[in-house]
């Protein structure tokens, strides 16, 4: 079964995974590729539109990213977003130069021409999010300026024939009043698409096409608990059952009884055969003495992968490896690569003595949310689907100095009553990531009549859109005085209790 594809084609801005993903919440699959994509792989791709995005360049500037005229003479309707509307102009001999008043933020535009398709059901006068310093001084031959603001004339313009659009703003972003609306015409009025990009479909899509491509070999996947691989494996274990081995391996860092809860969901509710090799004490032994961040990072790391690839040769018999690898691991945004694929920070490569028919990726082409959903409708549960980040090395990035088994006792306790409570507060689906930190610090307290000398708890909570940044989470009082008296009441070893209050920058999510 094919479906609608729209070509997202990346000069380099910074949005161009977004427009992709906001194209495919309109149900419409869009795929991001390089400017230095060739006319003939276009033409044979069959897309039902085109959209250029955003870069940083000048495009009378020879050496910054353009693309062949006869892209806009394909019949495919085009749709230039930022520099891609600048592109398109000069494509066409209209005039771009830079602007006097350079235009950043909200800014106020005025439709001129109510019956453009694009402007369906957009109110005359909106607010768009705007970022540039050129600008269309002259719309080409053919093409009608469709608004403008009060430092840009063209804010946006059209030729209706040629099914040409462009926009000066970013419609792809939520600070555009009728963001979703402008990507709605284009791909609806414009394309004429259908949106036949559901993810009901890409389930029976996908688990037909492994079906074939399995036939009766066998697969292995490196199952973390994390999101993606999760999903990959239900997907997998739809497609083959107990065909699939998933290798788990619990280096005694998860959170407490994470490990079960991984274990007990994936053999309960899927069919597959499930190794988990529990290696806890021998991951202590190499870390006795490791005070180091960065040293320990690395014996976790090393030591994890040592363990998994010793079970992967135990189970490699020809056959697949499967990996979550997901869409955004496979593409550089922003550089006008979009094709370059990633070496993903979580991907070590696999030794040369292990080997398989092939590698299968069955969310190569799905954004995390897109997952997400996959995820929800294949029945894995909640807590799964909607794991808050959590890093390779585990709790071992969250206990500062050398990590004993004591101090991983303490900490999976506290973070385990730090979650009870903020899930019972109500206000967990307001905090991007929470979790407890064992900092390696004792005081002075009392319990009853006697003096305590104990481990000092940081309790840590941000919001935040993509972890580049982020607030520190402005908890209620009254929650943090709740979790501040279970903490040093429940939790053996615990007499005091403090809260982060360091955004990023300067600080950053995780302690180390
Ligand atoms: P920082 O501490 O750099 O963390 O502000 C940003 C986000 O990344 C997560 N994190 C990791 N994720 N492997 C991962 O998959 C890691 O090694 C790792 N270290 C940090 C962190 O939890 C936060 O969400």
């Amino acid at each position: 079964m094919s479906f609608e594809k729209i070509l997202v084609l990346d000069f380099g801005g910074q949005y161009n995974q977004l427009i992709a993903r906001r194209v495919r919440d309109e149900n419409v699959y869009a795929e991001i590729k390089t400017f230095e994509t060739p006319l003939e792989e276009i033409k044979a791709a069959g897309y039902k539109g085109i959209i250029f995005t955003g870069g940083p360049n000048s495009v009378y500037d020879m050496s910054s990213p353009h693309y062949s005229k006869e892209i806009l003479d394909l019949g495919i309707p085009v749709l230039g977003i930022c520099y891609g509307a600048q592109l398109m102009a000069w494509m066409c001999d209209g005039k771009v130069e830079s602007c006097i008043n350079s235009e950043y933020g909200k800014i106020e535009i005025e439709n001129t021409k109510r019956e453009s398709l694009l402007f369906k059901g957009v109110d005359t006068k909106s607010v768009v999010w705007m970022s540039h310093t050129d600008y269309i001084s002259k719309a080409p031959e053919g093409f009608e300026i469709t608004s403008h603001s009060a430092d840009c004339p063209c804010a946006s313009m059209e030729n209706e024939g040629r099914k040409l659009y462009a926009v000066q703003f970013h419609p792809e972003v939520t600070h555009t009043q009728f963001g979703k609306a402008f990507l709605h015409n284009f791909l609806f009025e414009v394309c004429a698409c259908k949106g036949d990009w559901v993810m009901d479909d890409f389930i029976e899509r996908t688990v037909a096409q492994l079906k074939e491509q399995i036939g009766d070999k066998k697969v292995v996947l490196g199952l973390s608990g994390g999101v993606d691989s999760s999903v990959a494996a239900g997907l997998l274990s739809r497609a083959v059952g107990k065909q699939l081995t998933c290798v788990f391996v619990d280096q005694g860092l998860m959170r407490k009884d994470e490990g079960d809860f991984v274990e007990k969901t994936f053999t309960s509710l899927f069919d597959m055969n499930f190794v988990r090799v529990n290696c806890g004490a021998q991951f202590i032994e190499k870390l006795r003495g490791i005070t180091d961040p960065e040293q320990k990072r690395k014996t976790i790391g090393s030591e994890f992968y040592k363990v998994f690839w010793d079970e992967i040769r135990k189970q490699a018999d020809g056959g697949f490896f499967a990996q979550g690898t997901i869409y955004p691991d496979r593409i550089e945004s922003g550089k006008g690569d979009a094709a370059t694929i990633k070496t993903h920070h979580n991907q070590v490569k696999m030794p040369e003595d292990i080997t398989f028919d092939g590698v299968i990726e069955p969310l190569g082409e799905l954004f995390k949310d897109e997952v997400r959903r996959v995820g929800e409708k294949l029945g894995i549960p909640k807590e799964l689907v909607w794991r808050q980040p959590f890093p390779g090395p585990g709790l071992g990035v969250r206990i500062i100095g050398e990590i004993t088994e004591e101090k991983i006792k303490v900490l999976q306790e506290a973070d385990a009553v730090f979650r009870d409570e903020i899930k019972k507060s109500g206000i967990e689906d307001t905090l991007s990531q929470f979790f407890a930190v064992l900092p390696d610090v004792q005081t002075v307290g009392v319990m009853g009549d006697h003096r305590t000398y104990d481990h000092l708890i940081a309790i840590r909570a941000v919001t935040t859109d993509d972890f580049m940044t982020a607030d520190w989470a402005k908890i209620p009082y009254d929650v943090l005085a709740r979790v501040s008296n279970r903490l040093t009441n429940e939790v053996e070893h615990v007499n005091r209790v403090v809260y982060d209050i360091t955004s990023k920058p300067p600080g950053t999510v995780e302690w180390e």
